[in-house]
């Protein structure tokens, strides 16, 4: 009763919650999902542009690249490391992930087939995580709060290298010009996906507000990547495929239409063009990992018998 309180207490003043510190079973449960969530798809999020690494037009586009998709890994395992400092298993979120029982972004479900992807997903995608992650550098567990910051700084190059390679394409040849465009065609909806079901249909929204892991509604963050995103459109000068979509100064807000939830839905079931070519991949480096972590286990423990010989 003392701890519930205290725990109270503490998100309430908006301080934050430790590894050590009691907290609800319930409150415990729902930050390893959500973590090991996020931490699955940087990882899975490898791999749609990491396609592209050996077939970048060029040297300085191939190190960007390289440096992004390298940032994704980190990514993932600082969100590894703070599930365990929750009593997670690392092993285990892996084998939910490989065995289809832990989701991730269904965003990485989608492929990448030209270059121009590269740029579209680093401005659209990674603007959408941005948007998602910056209000989680203050979510209420520490450890997730203090990995975000890192993460954010981080994102906000992938957002630009995206939207400089794309600057750059559309200063070039109508091919790719159109090139572009397409791909903005193939994302656009995705990405605002990526915020998750209308707030009628989150089951976990309410809770996890109550809490202060989200500090706000898929639909609130929804919007504002929508109002963020209309001018940069406009300065790079494509369409965004949505002929409902337009400013409403009634509201400050643009309004838009309506997504497609029955894709979005097969596309979270396991359904969408590429989840069992995801989810085979991440399954075969996993495996084709397993002498690095023998090596790094004997290693180990050849160090600490040394040490007490010592
Ligand atoms: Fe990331
Ligand atoms: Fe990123």
């Amino acid at each position: 009763m003392e701890l519930e309180h205290e725990f109270e207490r503490v998100v309430a003043a908006d301080h934050r919650v430790e590894p050590r510190d009691w907290m609800p079973d319930g409150y415990r449960r729902t930050l390893i999902r959500q973590i090991a969530q996020h931490a699955h798809s940087e990882i899975i999020g490898m791999q749609p542009e990491g396609n592209w690494i050996s077939r970048a037009p060029s040297l300085r586009r191939k190190a960007i690249l390289l440096a992004k998709v390298q940032d994704e890994a980190g990514h993932g395992l600082y969100l590894y490391a703070a599930a365990e400092t929750l009593g997670a298993d690392r092993e285990d979120l892996t084998a939910k992930l490989v065995e289809g029982r832990q989701k991730y972004s269904s965003i990485f479900n989608y492929p990448t087939l030209t270059f121009a992807d590269v740029g579209v997903i680093g401005w659209l995608v990674d603007g959408a995580a941005i948007v998602n992650q910056v209000p989680l550098c203050r979510t209420s567990y520490g450890p997730y709060a203090r990995a975000m910051i890192r993460v954010c700084k981080e994102e906000s190059f992938h957002q630009r290298q995206g939207y400089e390679l794309l600057l750059t394409m559309m200063r070039g040849t109508q091919a790719q010009r159109d090139m572009v465009q397409r791909s903005v065609d193939r994302w656009w909806w995705p990405s605002l996906m990526m915020f998750g079901p209308p707030d009628t249909e989150s089951t976990n929204t309410e809770q996890s507000m109550k809490w202060r892991i989200k500090r706000h509604t898929n639909d609130e963050l929804r919007q504002k990547f929508v109002d963020m995103t209309v001018p940069q459109a406009e300065k790079l000068g494509v369409t965004l495929p949505d002929p409902d979509l337009r400013w409403n100064a009634e509201r400050g807000h643009h309004d838009f239409g309506e997504i497609d939830w029955a894709e979005f839905w097969q596309v979270v079931g396991g359904d969408g063009p590429c989840n069992a070519q995801r989810i085979a991949h991440r399954r075969k480096a996993h495996e084709d990992g397993a002498w690095v972590r023998e090596a790094a286990a004997a290693y180990a423990a050849k160090k600490s018998g040394e040490e007490q010989v010592a």
